[in-house]
């Protein structure tokens, strides 16, 4: 049988963090060996809301060897940046003419996108109104089926899925139906008592974060508000760091601190400099993996995953050029 199809789209917007590694980027190492898959740094996507092109340029590779320090194996998977498969621009422009512009308009994602950058006193771009097509092209352009995304993005996924019925609907069946696959993601809370670990919430633990980084952050995270003195009980249950414990260190350990609190035979201090020793010994091995990938290395990955996605891309692109009654390109 063939294998299924995965694609998703790694935003291009600063340092990874450990939010990110158990919310997506450790499914995505399971998912290649059971999968086709198709991870890319979305570089277009940020330019709809990116207006520094520095920043843009400093961010792809930095990501690109975070990913294949976690363990995305170009052998296993195909790993590109969006903007080295011009096909998916093409793809996009092509569906947008069987896409009614209102349900551009009525999504929510696009009416929060829209307040954000107006908030930000930013530029609210065409591109970004033209996002959700763009998302469908990159899914569509690799036929693909699953998509492991999180839940914010449901609504471009229903959206990809309108969009291919449409397509098929006027020009015969071309795009299989995708579904999101969010099953395994975690959400990690953040150090701030927050629900979730941001880069722009500056809540986070990132990937190349240093032992005396860890310590630091660790120091001021928020713990159980309610236990304001050494003697006083505590509860695991709304404590942040405690949900760290349970991600990053072992069942014995979490056992142990889930009853030391909760009888204050602990303290938070010495709580958390426990999770800083599992964090760090959880980066360490990362990070010197990390550290042997030069930038040429990184390069080169993105090269040669560029041209890889660009042979099914462009088998894609001439079927629906094809079925949209457009001129032949296949022998160019
Ligand atoms: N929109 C996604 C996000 O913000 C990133 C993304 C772009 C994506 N294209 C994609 C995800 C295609 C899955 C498939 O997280
Ligand atoms: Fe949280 Fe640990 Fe303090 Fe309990 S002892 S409140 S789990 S930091």
């Amino acid at each position: 049988m063939e294998k299924q199809i995965v694609v998703s789209g790694i935003r291009a917007t600063g340092e990874l963090h450990i939010g990110n590694y158990f919310g997506a980027m450790r499914n995505f190492v399971t998912l290649q060996d059971e999968f086709k898959c198709y991870f890319f740094i979305a570089d277009w996507h940020s330019l709809t809301t990116e207006e520094d092109a520095e920043a843009l340029k400093v961010h792809i590779l930095p990501i690109v060897k975070d990913y294949l320090a976690v363990g995305l194996d170009p052998q296993k998977c195909t790993l590109f940046a969006q903007s080295s498969v011009p096909e998916i621009a093409e793809l996009a422009l092509l569906l947008s003419m069987v896409q009614p512009k209102t349900e551009l308009e009525g999504l929510p994602t696009w009416k929060e996108k829209e307040a954000s950058q107006k908030e930000a006193g930013k530029i609210v771009s065409a591109g970004l109104f033209f996002y959700p097509v763009l998302m469908a092209a990159d899914i569509l352009i690799q036929k693909a089926t699953i998509i492991p995304v999180g839940k914010d993005q449901l609504p471009h996924l229903e959206f990809t899925r309108d969009v291919a019925r449409r397509f098929n609907n006027r020009y015969g069946f071309t795009f299989p139906a995708c579904d999101a696959l969010e099953g395994r993601a975690i959400k990690v809370p953040g150090l701030d008592g927050t629900e979730k670990m941001g880069k722009t919430e500056g809540n986070a633990i990132d990937l190349v974060e240093t032992p005396e980084g860890v310590a630091q952050k660790l120091s001021v995270a928020v713990t159980d508000t309610n236990r304001k003195l050494r003697q006083d009980p505590g509860n695991p249950y709304i404590c942040n760091i405690f949900a760290l414990h349970e991600l990053l260190s072992t069942p014995e350990m979490v056992e142990q601190i889930k009853t030391d609190c909760q009888t204050a035979a602990i303290g938070c201090v010495e709580c958390k400099k426990m999770l800083g020793n599992n964090i760090n010994k959880f980066l360490a091995p990362l990070q010197e993996r990390r550290q042997a990938i030069s930038d040429d290395y990184a390069r080169q990955i993105l090269s040669d995953g560029g041209k890889k996605a660009r042979i099914t891309a462009r088998q894609t692109l001439n079927e629906v050029r094809d079925k949209m009654g457009l001129p032949d390109l296949k022998g160019e």
